[in-house]
């Protein structure tokens, strides 16, 4: 007679079967008798899972994994599996003042306090708008239970008389209009609402469906799971499969760090070239790396990304929205063109239980107007590129925006191609920059760069979305719609523009933006890689003397407690030194 091997002791049975502390245990339990669980349902040995809800009516973009939880549930219960749901620090990107980005890592921090000290083996991480996805993904990191992505899906695709209107692009593209006279402010509300038609994240490739592609892209989701439409049946099926698939996750000890390896993100940063993704994906993955433990440098987004071909037809980089974008195949049939390109690394496990490559297996796009084939693509090149120089250690530009306006004006001129100088504009801060722009004095013209400083993670605090600065409504009167841009802030993934950001050390932690002055020369090398300022050591040696640009007083406990803590853009603007906690939940918490 053979004998089935005893099952591994699950992590929750410490709290609810534990025969050295009976008096804990039932502590633990009873309370959760009060809506009904029975007490044999959570002894049985049976694994516990954490449905960590970031919807509620704060957070629009994610409110409908309220419902979608009841089939997470379902399929939890369905595996054999005890859902228990609870919700997660709530993060709205467009909505949170100052800024969004000072909120993830307190989700973070906030997330891994509830999968560490609670009785979970296993979690559905229910994601969406633009910083759900990179937190749970670090807290993930960081605990290293089994950790399964379910993403909400974009809105279903916006129109106004008959054009197509993206979220977030919208707004960018009808304030140029606006400025320029061609619109009346209830034009540009109206348009821009019609932008948002249903339940679900921003339906551009903006961050959101960036974030959501790189958490499948890592492995980290089910296959197809990123693309599909919020309101459409099969995000509920994608939900009751996922829960599923959580249960089986426990059993077959698959966790994040098995998965979120270093050939995993540079996966993630392929795919985000080749979708034309957010600039956020670059400090968010490099948290998540961070916390999985992987190193990931600036020269890797130039070394693995910047090659990579834009495939994705998908605004602000194409033509289409969402809906269109899953239905071509969605994130699978973008990596399946890498695949056959031989630009991915097949063999990275996935919470499938298969391989990658075993799950792009036919995913090949039918639709070719909306995912071009990698031979055929919309634009080459079209990763990041890294910059350098005495502004900044370190800067990102969006190259798959760059317009033919923008490459005719600024790139091609005869003897130096894609070398160009200019006069700097620097604005401290967003306030600044609204109130001076229009400003008849300020002498910008078509040979101007606009900079924008106090915007990272120090100076804001939290990192603030404006680096993509409109001209001033004279010169967008006069056709010019753009003008280069810098900063040490971040721009929306939404934003057409060609920005130059995340530029670390930022100007409040002393990096050279901080001694930029009006009126400086800038010169900025988009083949060799650099942006500098041409001014002297002197001159800058007597402007180090008059001390950083002032910026803002921390107006509550975690923007003081952020500050104290948060690395910058380069590094993922994490907590510093929060990465030497990793795989915490091997070692049980005390009673
Ligand atoms: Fe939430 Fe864009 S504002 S997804
Ligand atoms: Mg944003």
């Amino acid at each position: 007679m053979t004998k089935t091997p005893p099952k591994p002791r699950l992590r929750s049975q410490d709290w609810f079967d534990n025969p050295d502390h009976a008096d804990m245990t039932a502590l633990y339990l009873e309370r959760f008798m009060n809506y009904g669980t029975t007490p044999e349902e959570l002894r049985a040995g049976r694994p516990i899972i954490g449905i960590a809800q970031s919807g509620s009516d704060l957070s629009p973009c994610n409110r409908h994994h309220l419902d979608l939880a009841k089939r997470v549930r379902d399929g939890i219960r369905d595996a054999g599996g005890i859902p228990i749901e609870f919700p997660t620090h709530t993060l709205f990107e467009n909505c949170k003042r100052p800024t969004a980005a000072l909120d993830r890592n307190l989700a973070y921090l906030g997330l891994v306090e509830l999968l560490y000290g609670y009785p979970f083996d296993g979690v559905v991480l229910t994601t969406g708008c633009d910083k759900t996805t990179p937190s749970a993904l670090m807290a993930a990191a960081t605990v290293d239970i089994p950790a399964i992505v379910l993403s909400g899906g974009p809105m279903l695709d916006g129109w106004h008389e008959g054009d197509l209107v993206g979220s977030g692009t919208v707004i960018w593209r009808s304030r140029r209009k606006y400025g320029a006279g061609e619109i009346t402010r209830e034009e540009f509300l109206e348009t821009a609402l019609e932008s948002a038609p249903s339940v679900g994240h921003c339906n551009t490739m903006g961050t959101a469906s960036t974030m959501n592609a790189i958490a499948e892209a890592l492995g980290m989701s089910l296959t197809g799971c990123a693309a599909i439409p919020a309101a459409y049946r099969e995000r509920g099926q994608m939900a009751y499969r996922t829960g599923k698939r959580a249960v089986e996750l426990v059993h077959e000890d698959l966790r994040p760090s098995d998965i979120m390896t270093r050939p995993a993100f540079l996966n993630a940063i392929r795919v985000n070239a080749a979708i034309g993704g957010s600039t956020n994906a670059q400090p968010h993955i490099a948290a998540m790396a961070k916390h999985a433990g992987v190193e990931i440098t600036a020269k890797d987004w130039q070394t693995y990304g910047y090659d990579i071909p834009l495939l994705a037809n998908v605004q602000p980089a194409g033509k289409y929205l969402g809906e269109r974008f899953h239905r071509a195949g969605g994130v699978p049939a973008i990596m399946w063109e890498l695949m056959e390109a031989g630009k991915l690394d097949l063999s990275c496990r996935t919470v499938t239980g298969q391989n990658m490559g075993a799950n792009l297996e036919g995913r090949q796009s039918s639709d070719r107007e909306v995912i071009l084939p990698y031979g055929a693509p919309m634009m080459e090149r079209a990763g990041f590129f890294v910059l350098t120089g005495n502004l900044f250690d370190f800067a990102i530009m969006k190259t798959s925006v760059i317009s033919e306006d923008f490459r005719r004006r600024y790139l091609t001129t005869p003897g130096s191609e894609g070398v160009f100088e200019g006069t700097a504009f620097v604005f401290d801060g967003s306030e600044d920059y609204h109130a001076r722009i229009n400003d008849p004095a300020l002498d910008i013209d078509e040979h101007s760069i606009l900079v924008i400083r106090g915007a990272g993670p120090l100076g804001w605090p939290g990192s603030a979305e404006v680096v993509n600065m409109q001209p001033p409504d004279r010169l967008l009167k006069r056709g010019i719609t753009s003008l280069p841009t810098l900063g040490d802030g971040r721009q929306s993934g939404t934003a057409d523009s060609p920005s130059i950001l995340n530029a670390s050390p930022e100007s409040a932690a002393g990096g050279g933006l901080a001694w930029i002055r009006t009126g400086d020369r800038l010169r900025i090398d988009l083949t060799g890689g650099r942006c500098d300022m041409l001014v002297s050591d002197a001159e800058l040696d007597r402007r180090k003397a008059e001390g950083l640009p002032k910026v803002p007083p921390s107006a509550t406990p975690w923007q003081q407690l952020y500050r104290e803590t948060v690395t910058q853009m380069q590094d993922g603007a994490t907590i510093r030194g929060a990465e030497k906690f990793r795989a915490i939940s091997r070692k049980l918490p005390r009673h």
